[in-house]
């Protein structure tokens, strides 16, 4: 068969990455990697290719893509790839750090090329959301490399990551301290008076980590980190440490029910994509 594409998303940036890659390579499959971690044991893809997509955190891999990793086993894929979609920079560590889990499962097999994509940043823990403008720009920029890395993907064409002392050292320096912290940081999250427990937060968490109770959130601390939350709180009532005032960000083109569709056990056929 043609391609098995994985991801995982927070604000929709990865997914509408797999989206686009999907369209440009064709006969294509995509596939939650949530869901994939509902289920027990090894996970072994068969596929003329296999990619993952996915957000680089601190770095790094997400906690779920680095556990998904160690489970994978591509003894019978093709040409594997993987891409990372990120704000600013440093994917080169993510890309090392996947290549050699992947490497020390049965089959030995890493990746055969690494594509990177930038797009909005949405650590809003961090920093505030770009505006309108900014992300439209920084979208049209993606659209093109999107579908170069499509066309390369389709070619079996090998991209080797430069290797980047400078990403390798901030990896090392921040990576483990996200890791360890990781599923308890959602003690940071709260919510304000514009909370009307609509429970939108739970139902695009893609890890399950909230729970609605007296028309208020609770978290469970089991937390990916991946902002979905606190992005897609329609009433912005959701905050953390100096996130009151800054913009919410979604990727345009991704909806609150495709953020959802992500937890079900669902593999979403191209057709039944929605548009609204
Ligand atoms: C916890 C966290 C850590 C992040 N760390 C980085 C980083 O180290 N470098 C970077 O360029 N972007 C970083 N980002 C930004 C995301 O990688 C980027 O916005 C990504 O496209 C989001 O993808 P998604 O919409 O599929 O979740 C981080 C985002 C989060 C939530």
């Amino acid at each position: 068969m043609g391609t098995i594409l994985y991801y995982f998303t927070g604000t929709g940036n990865s997914l509408a990455v797999a989206r686009e890659l999907s369209s440009v390579i064709g006969d294509c499959k995509l596939v939650p990697i949530v869901s994939e971690m509902k289920k027990g044991g090894p996970i072994e893809p068969r596929a003329d290719r296999v990619g993952i997509v996915n957000p680089l955190y601190f770095f790094g891999l997400p906690s779920i893509v680095a556990e998904f990793a160690q489970r994978l086993d591509l003894s019978h894929a093709g040409y594997t790839f993987s891409v990372i979609t990120l704000g600013g920079w440093g994917a080169s560590a993510a890309f090392s750090q996947l290549d050699r889990i992947l490497k020390g499962r049965p089959g030995k097999r890493g990746l055969d090329a690494a594509f990177s994509i930038r797009m909005p940043g949405n650590y809003i823990l961090m920093y505030d959301s770009p505006d309108t403008e900014s992300v439209e720009r920084i979208l049209k920029k993606s659209g093109s490399l999107i579908k170069e890395t499509g066309e390369m993907v389709k070619a079996g064409k090998k991209v080797s990551s430069a290797w980047s002392p400078a990403a390798a050292l901030v990896h090392y320096m921040v990576y483990p301290r996200f890791i360890r912290h990781v599923h308890g940081a959602d003690a940071q999250f709260s919510v304000d008076d514009r909370c009307n427990g609509c429970g939108t937060c739970a139902r695009v968490c893609p890890v399950d980590n909230i729970r609605i109770g007296n028309d208020r959130p609770a978290w469970l601390h089991h937390c990916e980190q991946c902002m979905a939350c606190i992005q897609c709180c329609p009433a912005n009532a959701i905050q953390a440490e100096k996130t009151e005032g800054r913009r919410r960000y979604r990727h345009p083109g991704i909806t609150l029910n495709d953020l959802t569709k992500q937890r079900s056990d669902s593999i979403i056929p191209h057709h039944e994509w929605e548009t609204e």
